[in-house]
């Protein structure tokens, strides 16, 4: 079953077609949308021989002449070097500004290529094509695009670099992700979760009931589940394309999550790390009596549920996590913003959490020493 949802934002209005074989039908699409002799195919090295092979030859029977451009999808790669390759090679095919770009790939590969059609020769149009289940329901969709950057300190830092650029249209199709291994399967799982419990929670128990099948390949429940998942960060972009308000709600977990992410020894993938954020976070719901103690039990039973990590798989100091969270700084003039859940379905933007609670958060989920020592 195909479904459709139309996005409106002031940036674009465009349509997400989620449906199993949908990458045949991408040529077509994007002659509808992009109408050019020429299109460039960024696609992340894992998946360009299969499913990049399959989108350039639906552009290629929709008479585009197709270029590729092969990317090394890491957190270390997504750099502005990686922007400025894309570049040349749209330079060395003669693209010009009707030229659309096609990515093809999980969310780095959509920050990276989106970011390039956004600033190639001031923007070309970009059709995005996610094959992770992590940018199906959120990373392809409402227009962020971007690459890490060094900070002055040193380390790289997460989307310093970027610009909002709607895409012309996504295709979802669910059977790419039969070449997806299970982990990442699961990290999806973990941003539908954070979809459910900010907006839907009718969601939250839809996702219970339809993990194993996810898991398993059903294409239908595949599909139905990134439509619902979605529907939410859709309302969400509508209501604040460039997150001066509601769209902020979409780091729940987020703040945790970026402070573990990185740990070597953790070897988390984001998804997982999230899922360890949203823990935390509704620990700090719960603690400061925003959310009930069945509901904060509700949230971590689905987390666990899907497979994903509810403590860290290491236990770790907490002071390390507190200064990465930009705790010391942020809290010395009251702006740690954190998102909370309120209800399953509804979440706040809190700057008032004492620092117990969120050291006693971080000790819920497996950091090892009281705040301050
Ligand atoms: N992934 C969060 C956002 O797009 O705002």
């Amino acid at each position: 079953m195909k479904h459709v949802i139309d996005v409106t934002t002031p940036g674009g209005a465009y349509p997400i077609h989620i449906e199993p074989g949908g990458l045949t039908t991408l040529g077509g699409f994007t002659r509808s949308v992009a109408p050019a002799g020429r299109v460039l195919v960024v696609v992340d090295e894992r998946v360009a021989a299969d499913h990049g092979v399959a989108a350039e030859a639906s552009l290629a029977s929709a008479g585009y002449e197709v270029t590729r451009h092969v990317l090394t999808a890491t957190e270390e790669k997504k750099t502005l070097d990686s922007v400025r390759a894309i570049y040349d090679t749209q330079l060395a095919a003669r693209l010009d500004r009707r030229c659309p770009l096609v990515a093809v790939g999980g969310g780095i590969t959509g920050d990276v290529g989106g970011f390039a059609a956004a600033t190639y020769l001031r923007g070309v149009p970009l059709i995005q094509v996610p094959t992770t289940l992590l940018a199906m329901v959120d990373a392809a969709i409402g227009g962020k695009t971007g690459v890490n950057h060094p900070r002055p300190e040193g380390p790289l830092g997460k989307n310093l670099v970027g610009a909002f650029w709607q895409p012309r249209g996504v295709i979802v199709d669910p059977r790419t992700l039969d070449t997806l291994p299970a982990r990442h399967l699961r990290c999806g799982l973990a941003e539908s979760i954070k979809h459910a419990v900010i907006a839907d929670a009718g969601l939250l128990e839809l996702i219970e009931s339809s993990v194993d099948a996810v898991l398993a390949g059903d294409d239908g429940v595949r599909a139905s589940l990134i439509a619902r998942s979605a529907q939410v960060k859709v309302d969400i972009v509508e209501q604040d394309e460039r997150e001066a308000g509601v769209r902020a709600l979409l780091n729940l977990g987020h703040t945790f999550a970026h402070a573990i992410e990185p740990v070597p020894e953790q070897k988390l993938h984001h998804g997982e790390a999230v899922a360890i954020g949203m823990c935390a976070a509704t620990q700090c719901a719960v603690a400061t009596k925003r959310l009930t103690t069945d509901e904060g039990a509700a949230i971590v039973a689905a987390i666990t549920a899907c497979g994903l990590p509810a403590t860290l798989p290491h236990a770790m100091p907490m002071t390390p996590l507190l200064t990465a969270m930009g705790y010391d700084k942020k809290v010395a003039d009251g702006r740690l913003r954190l998102v909370l859940p309120v209800a399953i379905g509804r979440a706040v933007v809190a700057d008032d959490v004492p620092s117990d609670v969120i050291a006693a958060a971080w000790r819920s989920v497996g950091a090892t020493e009281a705040a301050g020592s």
